[in-house]
């Protein structure tokens, strides 16, 4: 994307792709906003973490073009991320400086992410975020954004008493050939437009998580992306950024289970107190069953779409726009 500007309140916004000497300001940026946030949202004084370096070094890596800042003055005072899984752009995190919001950054940021995604040929246009705090809503109702669905966000401690998982390899840079063709399709079985690609990829090569494929017979029939990277390098959690089940299956839910044991015990054996996703509220009986699993709901963020229909077919996967 080239660099665009935008006049607001006689000042210049400045939009343009993230580099890497940007990395540090990029991270100071996002911890004051989102510790802001917390502050008015809670009322508690809370340091938010920054983000890990190695996450923002990954995204610049698979879509540079995608990863924005806004600059007044010569100075950092926004950031966004775009992503592009096939047809599906989503974008996030997305924030401004406390001292630069409501003069317009936000909506020049998200605007420019608009661009890049339709530049980028993606048919659907979409973000999550919190469904309880009445300016997000605003801020991305009055930007062409509808609701979608809940996306309930689910935690489950860990007791480091996982089971052994059977069916269920772990895919290293070497065997990540042999199966991208398959992330590739499963994904589009789950969404036309979705590919999981290049997440899958930038897990495995860029060391953020670990891959895992679940097979019956040979052949692939799900799989899981466990990102072990999260905010701060220390982080004591980790997130399930995918688990995909072939919809067409008979036995979604045994592969489901198989794949989540997987992701669970990689998690307790690194070290990691709790294991976190974030699902669709469109399946009942997924969220009965991560109960029975012992997961508990912590939030709810809401999907909104502006470009496209976006739909999923299945009820056992876990997918989420969340950055
Ligand atoms: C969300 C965020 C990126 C918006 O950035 P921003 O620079 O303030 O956005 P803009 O100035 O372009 O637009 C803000 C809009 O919200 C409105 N607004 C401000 N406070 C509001 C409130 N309490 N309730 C409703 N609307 C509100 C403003 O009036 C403006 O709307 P308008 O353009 O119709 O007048 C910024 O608030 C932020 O960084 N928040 C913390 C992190 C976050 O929540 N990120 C989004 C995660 S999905």
């Amino acid at each position: 994307m080239s660099i665009f500007a935008r006049m607001n309140k006689d000042r210049t916004i400045v939009i343009r792709p993230m580099r890497t000497g940007d990395i540090e300001r990029v991270r100071e940026v996002g911890q004051i906003a989102w510790s802001d946030l917390a502050m008015q949202d809670i009322g508690r004084r809370f340091r938010y973490p920054k983000r890990s370096e190695k996450l923002i070094e990954s995204y610049m890596a698979i879509e540079p073009e995608g990863c924005l800042v806004a600059e007044m003055d010569g100075s950092i005072v926004g950031s966004a991320f775009c992503h592009v899984w096939g047809g599906v752009g989503w974008i996030g995190p997305l924030e401004v400086l406390p001292d630069h919001q409501n003069t317009g950054v936000g909506k020049a940021l998200l605007s420019a992410c608009e661009r890049h995604l339709s530049e980028r040929g993606c048919d659907i246009i979409g973000l999550e975020t919190m469904s309880h705090l009445p300016k997000n809503l605003h801020f991305y109702l009055t930007s062409g954004y509808v609701p979608t669905s809940v996306v309930l966000i689910m935690e489950k401690r860990m007791l480091g008493d996982e089971m052994h998982t059977q069916f269920v390899e772990d895919i290293d840079v070497s065997g990540l050939p042999s199966v991208l063709g398959d992330v590739a399709r499963l994904g589009r079985e789950v969404s036309p437009s979705l590919d999981y690609t290049d997440e899958a990829r930038m897990a495995v090569e860029r060391r953020m998580g670990r891959l895992f494929v679940s097979k019956r017979d040979g052949e692939v029939v799900g799989f899981a992306i466990l990102h072990t990277y999260q905010k701060g390098e220390e982080a004591r959690y980790s997130s399930i950024k995918a688990l995909i089940v072939d919809p067409g299956r008979s036995d979604q839910k045994e592969i489901f289970d198989a794949l989540l044991d997987r992701c669970e015990q990689a998690s307790a054996s690194m070290g990691k107190d709790h294991v976190l996703v974030r699902l669709s509220a469109l399946s009942p009986e997924l969220y009965q069953h991560m109960l029975s699993r012992s997961y508990l709901l912590k939030g709810a963020n809401v999907r909104m779409v502006k470009k496209g229909i976006y739909e999923e077919n299945g009820k056992y996967h876990i997918t989420s726009w969340a950055g």
